[in-house]
């Protein structure tokens, strides 16, 4: 089967593409505004290059046509802190995708704990594996498009204690995004 992309609506190029991508980890993305702290899932999320260190975010806009807070939080304060899924904060990282109010943070309605431990950026959810300290790069605006991909620079990244040896080796227990569904983490690693 072959099946052309200009010949299909945006919700269809959506399923295939959310189905062939797989597993999309999910940016648990935190940011700050008028709400205090905000918190939502995304997974339209991938590291882009390490020189310099970025990942892309595309984040949408709500039903009404205003920015998603995170999109709003971002572009204002220009500071996100994104933290990974592990399987103990599954059921609170799709509550966070409920859309609320911007005077309305998702960390303070759905009991989500954060912790502040790195000055000039929004706080980590406590118990993540792992968090990058990012902030606002680039824009990229494409013509009909209902998200807005956007790039941040990782300037800090914390680890939760006692998960990385000596070289840096790690593996953290990272929710993923099949369709609509979840990829459950594993912790065993194949090495060919
Ligand atoms: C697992 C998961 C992944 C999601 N990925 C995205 C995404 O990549 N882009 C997006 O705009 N919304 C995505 N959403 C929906 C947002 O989380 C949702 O719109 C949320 O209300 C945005 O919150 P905010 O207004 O506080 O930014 C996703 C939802 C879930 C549950």
């Amino acid at each position: 089967m072959i099946l052309k992309y200009s010949d299909l609506d945006t919700a269809t190029r959506y399923k295939l593409m959310s189905q062939a991508v797989v597993p999309r980890p999910i940016a648990w993305v935190v940011t700050e505004g008028a709400c205090g702290v905000n918190v939502a899932p995304f997974s339209y999320f991938a590291p882009l290059s390490s020189q310099p260190p970025v990942v892309v975010l595309s984040v949408g806009h709500k039903k009404d046509g205003t920015p998603k807070d995170t999109l709003y939080n971002l572009t204002t304060t220009r500071k996100a802190t994104i933290c990974s899924v592990g399987e103990a904060h599954l059921k609170k990282m799709h509550l966070s995708s409920t859309s609320h109010p911007i005077e309305e943070g998702e960390a303070a309605i759905y009991d989500i704990a954060t912790e502040r431990i790195r000055e000039g950026y929004p706080p980590i959810v406590s118990g993540c594996d792992s968090a990058l300290f990012c902030s606002f790069y680039q824009r990229i605006d494409l013509p009909g498009s209902q998200t807005i991909p956007l790039i941040l620079e990782i300037h800090a990244h914390y680890l939760r204690e006692g998960l990385a040896d000596r070289d840096l080796n790690f593996v953290i227990e990272a929710m993923g995004r099949v369709g609509r569904a979840y990829h459950p983490p594993s912790q065993e690693l194949i090495r060919l």
